[in-house]
């Protein structure tokens, strides 16, 4: 695997690469690498003939200074699991690779109502980040292909939405959620979770299917209802942030099924510290 650290070294390496014809693929990461991530580097390498990885841990995109202090960093492992999965490339940038002007402002998109509800309403500021990092890091890597997890949902419609602003011709692709054998959603965050509270965070899974088999029987309001019931009933001390039913195009709340081709459903929930997402695509209803 060739690891790049510098936007020059890896740039010349790819215009040699994009001269024979390579399809490029781009799989961003934060690092403290799980097999979600590799899953996505199985994806672009199916897709692509050549795929890039980047682990760059965004300040511009954390709220709170506290989780980013103590967001997990595990690069020496990150490295040696990419090696295992057959990962040619690798950029680890350092913040003034990729913020040489740190006062400069970061472009500010209009992404409409995508970044208000859910995530964006609980973390300010959290999206134009995300934007602004995965612009800046598509600026440099230039791939063909992009993949995203459909574990952060809301995120995956903000880029996608980005990408149209801009009028890029990067296809994007989102990837399914992995699971652990328990059902909770592999995340970077779940190492700073105790072995009780990784128990209890296999709830929020539950909850979520609770929406899915609740369909036929209840309106979009009563099922949400349900499942964060279920959840203040099943974590001790949980702290569920929202549980939203959404349209999967606008994220607009719905009140029927039938409002939307397709809903989600989307919860943000902290266990003890640690603050989990999860979201589950719902089967078209008529009702
Ligand atoms: O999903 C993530 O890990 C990050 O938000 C991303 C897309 C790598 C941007 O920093």
């Amino acid at each position: 695997m060739y690891l790049f650290k510098t936007i020059k070294n890896l740039q010349r390496y790819l215009l040699a690469c994009k001269n024979r014809n390579e399809s490029i693929g781009f799989v961003p990461t934060m690092g403290a690498l799980h097999e979600g991530h590799i899953s996505l580097l199985a994806f672009a390498q199916q897709h692509c003939t050549l795929t890039v990885c980047s682990i760059f841990v965004n300040p511009t995109q954390f709220n709170e200074k506290e989780d980013f202090d103590k967001y997990p960093r595990t690069t020496e492992a990150d490295i040696a699991l990419l090696e295992q999965n057959g990962c040619k490339v690798l950029f680890l940038p350092d913040v003034e690779e990729i913020y040489p002007h740190p006062d400069n402002p970061a472009p500010v998109f209009d992404f409409g109502y995508l970044d208000k509800p859910m995530e964006g309403a609980h973390r300010p500021g959290h999206f134009n980040g995300v934007a602004q990092v995965v612009t800046r890091l598509l600026q440099i890597v230039q791939p063909h292909h992009l993949f995203m997890g459909q574990k952060d949902y809301q995120q995956y419609k903000i880029i996608d939405k980005m990408l149209q602003i801009t009028q890029s011709p990067v296809v994007l692709h989102m990837c399914p959620t992995l699971r652990e054998p328990s059902g909770l959603a592999m995340s970077s965050r779940n190492i700073r979770l105790s072995p009780k509270e990784r128990e209890q965070a296999a709830h929020i899974y539950r909850a979520l299917l609770l929406v899915q088999q609740s369909m036929e029987v209840l309106p979009p309001k009563q099922a949400r209802m349900a499942a964060l019931n279920y959840l203040e009933q099943h974590i001790q001390n949980a702290q569920p942030e929202y549980l939203e039913i959404v349209n999967a195009h606008t994220l607009e709340r719905v009140q029927h099924w039938k409002d939307a081709a397709q809903t989600v459903v989307c919860t943000a929930v902290r266990v003890g510290n640690v603050r989990l997402i999860d979201n589950l695509l719902l089967p078209p209803q008529t009702t």
